[in-house]
């Protein structure tokens, strides 16, 4: 008979609801389901209406219980925050169990920690819900694309933003009611400025970086940008000029611009160019169709070339079925009791060498700029000798609006350096007539 494995899940609101209704309605899905038994969970208000029904005494408020219950094998982290969240994994770790977490903020800030502990306790920690949703990228990442040399990784990686900025290109709706929406939706985090701020696709971009490059990724060091500034008339312009704006977070290889640090092991760190902000994305590429809470993740390799990953980024059932993907990898191998401190290398965690992010003025990339400025002759050709005199090659410059008010001037640029982006800003901004710059956005 199947061993019984027994699950306790820390959080029973939207993606642990959607956990616990998986495991109680194991018909038709993989028959290692039946074997799994929701043994206790972990709230904060006992009394708050549940999606599905419990006994009574599988609910505490207590989830160190939860973590030590002896008939506890496996603890799902589904809480968030970084705080009880992250002592209670290491708790269980301590304890040789495995843990699955959807937490991005966790594992993006203490994942080295993490998945030290877990390598040296003999158990699994698995993330595969932490980032895209439902969309299988952390293990295709580990396993299945490992014999590649990964070029860059990117791609529209926070289900909520790309929510809100599909809606009101698509139906000029506006941006609170549509954050409302996504927030009852379930897609939005505690703290929804992490969604519009960009810091939940940077924790995300961190830990695909991580994974895809080898290396732990200092999370701090990303230059993050949300869409919380970002203007309705920058949208319509893109529009206009045959672009759509998505929040895209991007890691790449950035070989030439440095290679001073060293590597753990005394080799060569790995620079890479990490970064979010939006973006505007030619209406003919792949990402550009990319709408609503769904997510996609382009993976750029040698000798795979591209490839795609693409699906509901957040909500209850997509996050609940990688959540219980992992549990059931886990239980797979408890069943066949085969690890006896000797972990599948391919599903534990590991890093294999050092990588360092490189200055933001190193990183390179086209750009969309909006100037505002005076409606008087002359004014797009000073924009254009400050680009010169900057090595700022242009793609196109066109006036969008003149009236008493001013001018809008909008620049694409081609790929130039952050660096010399700047300085030649500087020189623009400092002529009298250029009143300052309205938008800087990226451009693919
Ligand atoms: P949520 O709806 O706010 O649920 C959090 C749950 O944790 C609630 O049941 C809450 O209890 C419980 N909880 C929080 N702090 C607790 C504490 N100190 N002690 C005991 N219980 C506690 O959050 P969620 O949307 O499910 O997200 C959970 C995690 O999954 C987060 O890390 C999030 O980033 C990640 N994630 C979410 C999604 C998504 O689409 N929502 C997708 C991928 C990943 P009460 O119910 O009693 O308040
Ligand atoms: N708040 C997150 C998002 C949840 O909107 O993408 C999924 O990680």
């Amino acid at each position: 008979m199947a061993t019984r494995i027994g699950i306790g899940l820390l959080g029973l609101g939207t993606v642990g609801g959607g956990v616990a209704e998986i495991l109680q309605t194991p018909d038709g899905r993989h028959p290692l389901v039946a074997d799994l038994d929701l043994v206790r969970v972990a709230v904060r208000d006992l009394n708050r209406p549940r999606p599905v029904e419990l006994p009574a005494d599988c609910l505490t408020t207590n989830p160190e219980a939860v973590v030590d219950d002896p008939n506890v094998h496996v603890v799902v982290e589904v809480m968030g925050g970084i705080e009880p969240a992250r002592t209670l994994i290491m708790r269980a770790i301590a304890a040789g169990k495995s843990v699955v977490t959807a937490n991005k903020a966790v594992i993006a800030r203490h994942g080295e920690e993490i998945a030290a502990a877990a390598a040296s306790a003999g158990v699994y920690v698995l993330i595969e819900a932490a980032v895209g949703g439902g969309i299988p990228i952390i293990e295709p990442l580990k396993q299945s694309l490992g014999g590649n040399r990964i070029q860059r990784v990117s791609g529209i990686i926070n289900g909520t933003t790309n929510y809100i900025l599909s809606r009101m290109a698509q139906e000029g709706a506006d941006y609170d009611a549509v954050l409302r929406d996504a927030q009852e939706l379930g897609y939005a985090e505690a703290d929804p400025a992490a969604d519009v701020d960009g810091l939940d696709a940077a924790d995300k971009i961190a830990i695909l970086a991580g994974l895809a490059f080898g290396g732990p990724i200092p999370r701090g060091g990303i230059p993050t940008d949300g869409i919380s500034s970002l203007q309705s008339r920058d949208v319509d312009y893109a529009t206009q000029l045959d672009y759509g704006v998505k929040l895209l977070a991007v890691a790449e290889r950035a070989d030439n611009t440095d290679t001073d640090n060293a590597d753990r092991d005394g080799g060569p760190s790995l620079p890479l160019a990490v970064r979010v902000q939006p973006t505007l994305v030619p209406l003919d590429h792949p990402l550009a169709g990319v709408h609503g809470v769904n997510n996609a993740i382009l993976v750029e390799g040698d000798p795979i070339g591209r490839v795609m990953f693409y699906g509901p980024g957040a909500g209850a059932g997509p996050t609940a079925s990688a959540v219980v993907a992992d549990i059931l990898n886990i239980a797979g191998i408890q069943q066949l009791n085969d690890t006896d401190g000797q972990l599948d290398p391919l599903l534990a965690a590991s890093s294999w060498r050092a990588c360092h992010l490189v200055e933001s003025s190193a990183i390179r990339q086209r750009n969309y700029l909006r100037f505002h400025t005076d409606d008087t002759p002359g004014v797009i050709g000073q924009i254009g000798t400050s680009f010169g005199d900057h090595g700022v090659s242009i793609q196109s410059i066109v006036q969008f609006d003149a009236s008493d008010a001013g001018a809008e001037i909008v620049v694409i640029t081609h790929e130039v350096s952050n660096g010399n982006l700047d300085k030649a800003l500087a020189a623009i901004t400092a002529r009298p007539e250029i009143r300052g710059i309205a938008a800087h956005l990226g451009c693919l």
